[in-house]
């Protein structure tokens, strides 16, 4: 099985594409540099020993917390919020600070398999072994990686969801197992790679995944002030005012009729780019028009997790 065939996708960073699209991630500052931190520990974890040693004499034994700990990361929360884009772009920010080569491979949902039985299972097992192999004699003597992978199972729902669900197939069963192996196996040997999984449904991931994250981070649609920054960011020199803008951020939150506002996608894919074409080719953007786009656009419905009605155990007990 060849990297083509378990690989959606494998991009090597720092790439500048990349870069800019996590420099414009707007409101994610403290998931970008704890995910940056956590990445760059796994690449030369003797960072964590030499801050100890300078900070608290090298006595502080919390730091021994870090060995074996599973290398995952869950990116939780509603649509369009900055999951994937942030999964796919902080390497850039890593490759950039650690100078160290970094991989993104994206596990392929087609890796769940045509259903043939230990299919799934096979390819699972078969992409963190890949994984493996790749980095297995990356570390210098200092404990330093020479590179990195980060390895990211979007719509990580369809892999790993819970194996209490009574509809489970018995071979996506195995293929939960595969994933868990696969990580705990990555945890024990102390390689440089971290596993990213994004979902819309944290209430669907199996107990044994999730109890396993170093880090659940949670995504919310943005609030007027993070909206407004996306608007600012796309439409500073158009013609509009700060007026205009701040009306349009207050536009895009949640009304009377509806409690929900708009998602991050729905102002810079839907909004944006309809308060472009709305002029194009022949006038510029103008208050009024704004006012017209903004009258016949709707924000995505939220994404109802109803997964947790049908779970019955409390994992924080
Ligand atoms: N925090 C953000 N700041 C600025 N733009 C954002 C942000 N989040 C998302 N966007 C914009 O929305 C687009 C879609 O975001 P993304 O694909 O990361 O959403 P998602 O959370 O993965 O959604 P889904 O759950 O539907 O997969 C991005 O390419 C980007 O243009
Ligand atoms: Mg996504």
């Amino acid at each position: 099985m060849n990297t083509i065939d378990t690989f959606e996708d494998v991009v090597v960073l720092p790439d500048e594409r990349g870069q800019r699209i996590y420099d414009r991630l707007v409101g994610l500052d403290d998931y970008k540099e704890r995910l940056v931190k956590e990445v760059l520990l796994l690449l030369d974890p003797a960072q964590l020993h030499s801050w100890n040693k300078e900070h608290h004499q090298g006595k502080l034994a919390a730091v021994e917390m870090f060995t074996s700990r599973p290398p995952l990361f869950v990116l939780a929360g509603d649509v369009g919020t900055g999951k994937t884009a942030l999964a796919r772009s902080f390497g850039n920010e890593v490759a950039k600070r650690s100078k160290v080569r970094i991989e993104l491979r994206a596990l392929s949902l087609s890796s769940r398999g045509s259903g043939a039985v230990g299919e799934m299972t096979k390819l699972i097992t078969g992409a963190f072994k890949q994984v493996r192999d790749s980095v297995a004699q990356t570390r210098g003597e200092g404990g330093k990686a020479g590179r990195g992978i980060i390895l990211l199972i979007d719509e990580a729902d369809a892999l790993a969801q819970s194996r209490e669900a009574a509809q489970m197939h018995h071979e996506d069963r195995a293929g939960v197992n595969a994933l868990i192996r696969g990580i705990d196996e990555l945890a024990a040997a102390h390689l440089p790679v971290a596993v990213i999984m994004c979902t819309n449904r944290l209430n669907a991931l199996d107990p044994a995944v999730r109890r396993r994250a170093a880090v659940v981070f949670e995504f919310h649609r943005p609030n007027k002030e993070q909206r407004l920054a996306v608007l600012k960011d796309a439409l500073v020199g158009s013609g509009l005012t700060v007026g205009d803008l701040e009306e349009l951020a207050a536009a895009t939150g949640r009304t009377n009729d509806r409690l929900y506002g708009f998602t991050y996608s729905d102002l810079s894919q839907r909004l944006i780019p309809s308060l472009v074409l709305d002029a194009f080719p022949s006038k510029p953007i103008t208050s009024a028009g704004m006012r017209r786009v903004i009258g016949a656009i709707e924000p995505t419905p939220p994404f109802e997790d109803q997964s947790h009605a049908t779970r019955t155990v409390d994992v924080h007990q």
